[in-house]
């Protein structure tokens, strides 16, 4: 680890840098690498073992090359099954995961109905059933796979264009209505949905809170960064993006330097 290194976000794809602008926001002395693994992008039908393995061994050569401060997995799929390994096999690295936000879901509703929006890797956890176990146990909690959803944010973070019907299709088995109460809490457990949320509210059938987890992502990442030294003056260089395929289309390529990422 380099306590001057940069912050490393990593995710299968687009997803992570919805939470890559707000750990910006609040960690402006610091420089950011990150890394899409589109070579291995969707995460969702991934065989769990295989995943963990790829994961592990692609931080391997990214420690090697970036020397990271801390690293951030910014994606429920792959942090509810790989936090343990990578704190193992690279203890001098400092990892955030992002994993879905039930708690503050339980702590919220009013209706007793929460669904949980993910990857079908992410419903399948046991991590995540977990969650439910310890922190909402008094709560209705529906679990909702999305095949097809994270590719439809890429679409249209890439391209401008997405198909509404498609994201309808995809979020209406979060609205549940039963015993006179209605879904009033959506947690958007994927970091590629946050970008969809507009088109989202605009195809749902009730209005409900839609939970992005981002902001409260960044500032557990700020909470470690804060006790390291440096990030004190501005960088002075570019934040670079770091495509698994080393080959990313154009479109790829233009959303991150609309982020204001350079490929290196
Ligand atoms: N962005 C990822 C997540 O938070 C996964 C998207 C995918 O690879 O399907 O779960």
């Amino acid at each position: 680890m380099s306590v001057d290194g940069p912050v490393l976000v990593f995710d299968s794809g687009i997803g992570g840098l919805s939470v890559l602008r707000e750990a910006r926001v609040i960690m402006p002395g610091r420089r950011f690498v990150y890394v899409a693994d589109d070579a291995g992008f969707p995460y969702g039908a991934w065989d769990e073992e295989r995943l963990r393995d790829r994961i592990v061994g692609l931080f391997e050569g990214l420690i090697d090359r970036h020397a990271p401060a801390l690293a951030l997995i910014a994606c429920n799929t792959a942090s509810t099954i790989v936090m343990p390994a990578l704190r193992q096999a690279y203890p001098e690295i400092p990892f955030v995961g992002t994993v879905p936000a039930i708690k503050p879901a339980a702590e919220r509703t009013r209706s007793g109905l929460v669904s949980v929006l993910a990857t079908p890797g992410t419903v399948k956890r046991q991590y995540t059933r977990d969650l439910i176990r310890d922190y909402a146990d008094k709560v209705h909690v529906r679990l909702v796979g999305s095949e097809n959803l994270a590719g439809l944010a890429e679409t249209y973070m890439r391209n401008g264009f997405v198909d509404e019907a498609a994201v309808k299709a995809e979020i209406d088995p979060c609205f549940v209505s039963q015993g006179g109460e209605k879904t009033d809490i959506v947690v958007l457990a994927c970091t590629h949905f946050p970008f969809l949320v507009n088109r989202m509210r605009k195809m749902a059938p009730w209005p409900v809170d839609w939970i992005d987890p981002a902001e409260a992502i960044a500032r557990r990442a700020l909470s470690i960064v804060e006790t390291l030294p440096g990030g004190t003056a501005l960088p002075d260089e570019k934040d670079r993006v770091v495509f698994t395929s080393g080959n990313p289309d154009y479109s790829a390529m233009r959303l991150m330097h609309g982020f204001g990422l350079t490929s290196g």
